[in-house]
């Protein structure tokens, strides 16, 4: 790329900087340049909205509000602090994270570039993004937004649903970013993308580096970035029973340790065969993986919830534990419930029964 001879990378630079100095949003990460709170923020607004973040920052700020009170927290705790995020390994992995910084380097969050990226879940984005917004260090922060933003700009058609197109946008954020001031720069970069780059129908005409801009200036902004489609989730058909028993308990499981939603809980529920009956399945299912013997009533509902990669279409029964014969699920009562981590699907199934109950 030949950005260097071509480009007017100062013009660009002070534009960009002088209207994210004016124009920012005014967002609880930005109060002061602590690097755990931006890290914090960095790690929530991956793969989550700025506006679904702020209430779940604040919250986790209160709980734990420096790296030692990560580190020293229990992961029930922090899973619940997450609870309804999604992608729960985040915030397992910021754990382990937080620890080695504990315990390798004092509870100062490093600012070796090599260090910090050296950690649990600390991947190419999260390293950019942290070592430039809290230390200014000058790296590239490179997220779909910001792909966005410089495909449209430098007229680049990298398909940004490759994984191999993040090196392109790094490569080119290496030259153009402000040296003097890496954190305002990368910050732009993310506020400009929310603001008034955006997806469908950018704001040129208030865009503060309009005459940087190549696609702008061809009139090809809409056919940034290219973006080849991602595959449907698949459907997988599930089964679920809300299990009470007669003083009103109910029952429930811990996930595995790995994979999908580790170490949230849930109802207990199984994969259902095509074409085969579900509550037959289901109370089949109940009895040999938790020898629990239970009559389930007729379906109460169905609910879906969609991941990246598949669907879940969930038949949710409820039931009437037959306590004379043991089980291996927590009984809990419904108050006690309230202090497990429950992933959204199940949250859903929570509130599918509580509205028919009502
Ligand atoms: N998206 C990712 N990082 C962000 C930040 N620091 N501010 C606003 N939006 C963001």
């Amino acid at each position: 790329m030949d950005i260097k001879n071509t480009f007017n990378i100062e013009g660009f630079q002070n534009d960009l900087i002088a209207w994210f100095q004016l124009e920012q949003r005014t967002l609880p990460w930005r109060e002061n340049k602590d690097p755990y709170r931006i890290w914090v923020s960095e790690v929530m607004l991956q793969q989550t909205r700025v506006d679904t973040v702020i209430p779940y920052f604040h919250a986790f700020m209160e709980k734990f509000p420096t790296v030692d009170a990560l580190a020293d927290a229990d992961e029930e705790e922090i899973l619940k602090a997450w609870e309804g995020l999604g992608y729960y390994s985040r915030v397992r992995n910021l754990q382990a994270a937080v620890r080695e910084v504990k315990e390798r380097y004092n509870s100062i969050v490093p600012i070796e570039p090599d260090e910090f990226a050296g950690l649990k879940g600390v991947g190419p984005y999260t390293r950019g993004a942290v070592m430039s917004i809290a230390y200014n260090i000058p790296e590239p922060a490179v997220d779909g937004n910001v792909m966005r933003v410089i495909s449209r700009i430098l007229a680049i058609d990298e398909d940004i649903a490759k994984p191999k197109a993040r090196k392109v946008f790094e490569e080119a954020i290496r030259i153009m970013i402000s040296k003097k001031n890496p954190s305002d720069f990368n910050q732009a970069l993310m506020e400009l993308g929310a603001l008034i780059c955006i997806p469908a129908t950018p704001s040129c005409l208030l865009c503060p580096v309009q005459e940087y801009c190549e696609a702008f200036q061809t009139g090809t902004q809409k056919e940034y970035p290219v973006k080849s489609k991602k595959s449907k989730p698949k459907p997988v058909r599930m089964a679920a029973a809300v299990l009470t028993d007669k003083e009103g308990n109910y029952y429930i499981n811990k996930r595995n340790p790995t994979g999908l939603l580790a170490n949230l809980w849930e109802f207990p529920n199984c994969e259902i065969i095509p074409g085969t009956a579900a509550k037959a399945q289901l109370e089949e299912y109940l009895k040999e993986e938790y020898s629990l013997r239970a009559s389930l009533d007729t379906v109460e509902g169905v609910i879906s919830h969609v991941f990246s990669h598949i669907k879940w279409e969930i038949s949710v029964f409820t039931g009437l534990v037959d306590e004379t014969s043991g089980n291996n699920l927590k009984k809990v009562t419904e108050e006690e419930m309230q202090r497990y981590a429950f992933p959204v699907s199940h949250q859903k199934i929570s509130r599918l029964i509580a509205d028919s109950d009502a």
